[in-house]
């Protein structure tokens, strides 16, 4: 699939983004792992999300749907799961993998978790080194990479792991296997990332203990069903509040979305760039702070990017890269080598297509110097490749509003990982795509 997107117009509307792709994964494994009838709404139907619901089915839990986002799981308890008849395919999808690699290094039977071309290029030592700690056995190719070969029967040992990357994924991953681990499993993050994991398991009556940077829970417990009702991804909202932001005229407001601190990072930088943000109705849905997002055009000013946002808006980045070219002055992002370890390399796939759209953007080790040009159309029209990173792809399709001629985007498939219908809504809210 590939993506043609006309040049100009402007963001309006009120309109709701599909589900969190972080919060649906997670509903699926914890309500699998429940005792009970586990109801969930507004679920994401993406690959991304759908690969960890077919992983559970594999292995023998019972799930209803998803139709219209809602899901029944027929929760098996900690106990309960089934050894799959083949290998787990999980796509595109690296929070199936690395968080499946913690809870299933628990089982009594082994599995092989494989993913697609891009994620059989990221790293996995991330959490086959501290698992190893508890008495895993996980193996991955001699790179590091996947496929994942895990081997079933082990009698796993609480671990205290001083976590060397700010990774929601392996810190999730560490205490899905604590679950199963003799006495206490505790992760020091080396700076707040997403806390969907502990809050969810909290829901679902289990003990978690949050003591400053350390997460900490004791293995044995059991995990009760509930019903969960997950908002819509900030993480999608943003193509629509970075459009928002830099086309003039726009005025959207985007409904019930998560605002959990540890995923606002978006905000807070292009506040700081001068955005018009307001954050209305703000409540607390199953755990997780939900409100309604209001972005009203507003020039923007470039910003040297506070180091202390990068883990709370890490998957926000290519967005922000093209807001930053649409700011008067320049951008300097630091301490984001993570982005190089993405679906792609985000900081190199981000400044090839800059560049191809004629933004002086150069890539640093860690992250990107962002110079505008300051015309009133920024980006001149070209064929970008999104090097099939769903947030690359659905970035430059915003940078059309402030285009002079088309910009076309190929290798857009993956969008369907994380934003099933992103172009129809993109079309309703003003997009010529
Ligand atoms: C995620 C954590 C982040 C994020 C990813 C989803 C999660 O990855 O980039 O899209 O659901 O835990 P890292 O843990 O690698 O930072």
């Amino acid at each position: 699939m590939k993506f043609e997107v006309k040049a100009g117009g402007k963001l309006n509307g009120t309109f709701r983004v599909p589900g969190d792709k972080s919060i649906s994964h997670r509903s699926i494994m914890l309500g699998s792992l429940a005792e009970g009838v586990t109801q969930v709404s507004g679920f994401l139907e993406g690959e991304d999300s759908l690969a960890t619901l077919n992983a559970f089915r594999a292995m023998g839990v019972e799930i209803e749907g998803p139709t219209n986002g809602n899901v029944t799981i027929h929760g098996v308890g900690l106990h309960g799961l089934k050894q799959p008849e083949n290998e787990l395919d999980v796509g595109n999808s690296g929070t199936s993998m690395r968080l499946l690699a913690g809870l299933l290094s628990a089982q009594s039977f082994d599995v092989t978790i494989t993913g697609d071309s891009s994620l059989s290029k990221r790293p996995m030592r991330r959490v086959t080194v501290p698992l190893a700690q508890m008495n895993t056995v996980v193996e991955t190719n001699d790179n590091g990479t996947p496929p994942l070969t895990i081997k079933g029967g082990k009698k796993l040992v609480g671990f205290h792991y001083d976590m060397p990357v700010a990774s929601a994924q392996v810190k999730s991953c560490i205490l899905l296997a604590g679950l199963y681990a003799s006495g206490e499993t505790c992760v020091t993050e080396p700076a707040p990332t997403r806390d969907h994991t502990e809050r969810m398991l909290r829901g679902l009556g289990y003990q978690v203990i949050t003591e400053g940077n350390k997460i900490c829970l004791t293995g044995g417990g059991s995990l009760t069903a509930t019903n969960i009702d997950v908002p819509s991804d900030i993480s999608s909202a943003t193509f629509f509040i970075v459009g928002a932001c830099i086309a003039e005229g726009s005025d959207i407001t985007l409904e019930h979305v998560g605002v959990n601190p540890t995923r606002i990072g978006v905000i807070n930088i292009l506040r700081l760039m001068g955005a018009d943000i307001t954050v209305n109705n703000e409540r607390e849905v199953g755990g997780e702070p939900v409100a309604n997002i209001r972005v009203r055009y507003a020039p923007l000013k470039g910003i040297k990017i506070p180091e202390d946002q990068v883990p709370l808006a890490i998957d926000e980045f290519p967005a922000i890269f093209i807001a930053a070219a649409c700011a008067e002055g320049e951008t300097v992002l630091t301490g984001a080598k993570e982005l190089r370890v993405k679906e792609s390399d985000r900081i190199q796939v981000m400044v090839d297509g800059l560049n191809t759209l004629g933004i002086d953007a150069k890539p640093t080790e860690d992250g990107i110097v962002i110079t505008p040009n300051h015309n009133t159309s920024p980006f001149k029209s070209g064929i970008v490749d999104s090097h099939g990173d769903h947030r690359i792809a659905m970035s430059f399709a915003m940078a059309a509003l402030k285009a002079s001629g088309t910009i076309t985007i190929t290798d857009c498939d993956n969008v369907n990982t994380s934003f099933p219908g992103f172009v129809e809504l993109a079309k309703q809210a003003g997009l010529n795509i």
